[in-house]
């Protein structure tokens, strides 16, 4: 009973049914542009304006096949979004899907990885947004004190490495740190250090999110030209100033060097899955969410392979460890006004993503709330603004703080450990939906190619490829012995799931492409090492907590059936 209890399922027509009784009432007025808009809205953010800087600089130009080749793997997984998006047509993202096909356990534990997808991503854009914002204000010859402007552990590791290598040795982005650990006040001799435009923009987008959603919609409209924009002028500016002998050597750091920039680059892509959360407001939802998803990751894929090439033929990837890269590349080839344009065009680019996000972070826990899996606070609607009002207030909360004190990178792979765990769900929610005959009345469903021999074939030749070749597909980026077991067993485990599928998918005649999307999705996850899983499953862990305390009892599954 327990165990029933756990995995008690939504059906689909009562799904259905709740989005229509609640009267939504939201128009059918999306089409294929609209969506392609949101999307890329959601997508272009920090990714491409901040974490390319360190990915190129540890890869190489080589970095932009990465970006092809994470492109290629989020295919499989908007295909599984669009099958999905169009058998269950309501809002609720992944968090909805997996209540369908898993129960309710695994859409607890997908709305909770879904906060890291969401608020956790908008943490790093937050910085993102700082960074641009301070070096457009030097642009304008105002100097924000440098204390005021990061997180203290770049200072603390500046001073530190100071103190090793000595002032001398110190890099352009470390003596600006080294800066603010000296200039900044103390209290009992520790210096007060922090990202004060970071917790600002935060606190602005949430307020612009709170007072309604129709103006936010205007707004980011606006911001996704100026964003296509920029990125158009950074390609077509910065190919004047391209030496190719840049490009040479073109991964100077091997696969590894590559492989170390997969959660920057998988983050980058990390929001076309969002639109599949305007099910209920796009005019075709079946027809034009497929298409929409598709058609943003061709275009994010092009320009971002473009931006690559661009940024690493203008300037030796070495000089890439910067936290601006688009405008630097300009200031580096004294093309001083251009960094300007780029500088503030960024600025308001970057503050579209942050809204997409402080949007869709409130309303995946007002569902969850009205599942009866969170308080019922959080489904509170404003009675004037009509927006989910306390779910806000809490969103800005858990962004700007962390936004105030912590080191992008962070946040950066844990977004994307988060992410890649809900795409793995979402394409496993596909094989599941299919084979339990939930499928008939999607019209659109992920192209069927029979999986029956092909998977545990691969699976065969993948093994004797690593027996003969040693494992080439192992990047365990010179780790200490420790780190490289633990990263080890993270392959163990995407070769045992590639087994559990092949066995799965002789016996079931599975689809081969979602399968593709689980075994891409869970590879590059275990390239993004050990610490990262580590901290994961405690995040996994504290949401499993959270819900025997409280949405286990409290879902409205159970007291339904009880009454
Ligand atoms: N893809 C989004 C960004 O790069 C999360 O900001």
């Amino acid at each position: 009973m327990g165990n029933n209890k756990l995995f008690r399922k939504k059906s689909i027509d009562q799904i259905l049914l709740d989005s229509q009784k609640g009267g939504s009432g939201l128009a059918r007025v999306l089409g294929v542009r609209d969506l392609v808009s949101l999307g890329i809205a959601a997508i272009v953010g920090a990714g491409i304006f901040s974490t390319i800087g360190l990915a190129s600089y540890n890869g190489g130009p080589a970095i932009s096949l990465l970006f092809l080749f994470v492109a290629f793997a989020c295919v499989f997984t908007a295909l599984s979004y669009a099958q999905f998006a169009s058998a269950v047509p309501v809002s609720g993202s992944a968090y909805t899907y997996a209540y369908v096909s898993f129960g309710e356990l695994f859409a607890w534990i997908i709305g909770w990885a879904l906060v890291l997808e969401y608020a956790v991503s908008n943490m790093v854009v937050a910085i993102s947004w700082s960074q641009y914002f301070v070096s457009m204000l030097e642009g304008f010859g105002i100097l924000v004190p440098k204390w005021l402007t990061m997180a203290p552990a770049y200072a603390f590791d500046a001073h530190a490495k100071m103190l090793e290598v000595g002032i001398a040795n110190l890099e352009g982005i470390d003596r600006i740190a080294l800066q603010a650990y000296e200039t900044a006040p103390r209290i009992f001799d520790l210096p007060i250090i922090f990202d004060l435009p970071a917790g600002l923009v935060t606190v602005f987008v949430t307020w612009l999110v709170y007072i309604g959603i129709k103006e936010s919609r205007r707004a980011s409209n606006f911001m996704v030209l100026v964003k296509i924009g920029v990125i158009l002028a950074v390609i077509f500016g910065g190919m004047f100033f391209v030496k190719p002998e840049n490009w040479t050597p073109f991964a100077p750091n091997g696969m590894e060097g590559v492989l170390s920039g997969v959660a920057a680059v998988f983050f980058a892509f990390i929001g076309f899955d969002s639109i599949s959360t305007t099910a209920e407001e796009s005019k075709n939802p079946q027809r034009d969410l497929p298409r929409a998803m598709i058609y943003c990751l061709l275009i994010c894929a092009v320009l971002y392979v473009c931006i690559t090439l661009v940024l690493t033929g203008m300037v030796n990837y070495s000089a890439l460890n910067v936290k601006d890269p688009l405008a630097y590349v300009f200031s580096y080839v004294g093309f001083d006004h251009m960094a300007g344009i780029v500088s503030v065009t960024s600025v308001i680019a970057i503050t579209s993503a942050l809204l997409v996000f402080q949007l869709a972070q409130p309303r995946i826990w007002m569902t969850m709330s009205r599942d009866g899996l969170l308080w019922k606070k959080f489904a509170t609607i404003h009675p004037k603004y009509k927006t989910p009002s306390f779910a806000t207030i809490i969103t800005g909360i858990v962004v700007a703080v962390p936004a105030l004190f912590f080191k992008m990178d962070f946040f950066v792979d844990l977004t994307s450990v988060g992410t890649f765990f809900a795409f793995i769900m979402v394409c496993g929610g596909v094989l599941y939906m299919d084979h339990a005959g939930l499928t008939a009345k999607a019209k659109f469903k992920v192209p069927y190619i029979n999986g029956k021999y092909i998977v545990g074939l691969t699976f065969i030749v993948g093994l004797v490829l690593v027996y003969i070749y040693g494992a080439p597909l192992s990047g365990a980026h010179d780790l200490k012995l420790g780190n490289a077991l633990l990263h080890n067993s993270l392959l163990v485990v995407f070769w045992l799931v590639w087994l559990a599928l092949s066995v799965l998918s002789f016996k079931h005649n599975f689809s081969l492409l979602p399968v593709i999307g689980i075994l891409i999705n869970l590879y590059l996850m275990s390239e993004l090492g050990a610490s990262n899983w580590i901290i994961f499953v405690i995040w996994l862990l504290i949401g499993l907590v959270v819900y025997f305390a409280y949405g286990y009892k409290n879902s409205k599954l159970n007291t339904e059936n009880r009454a």
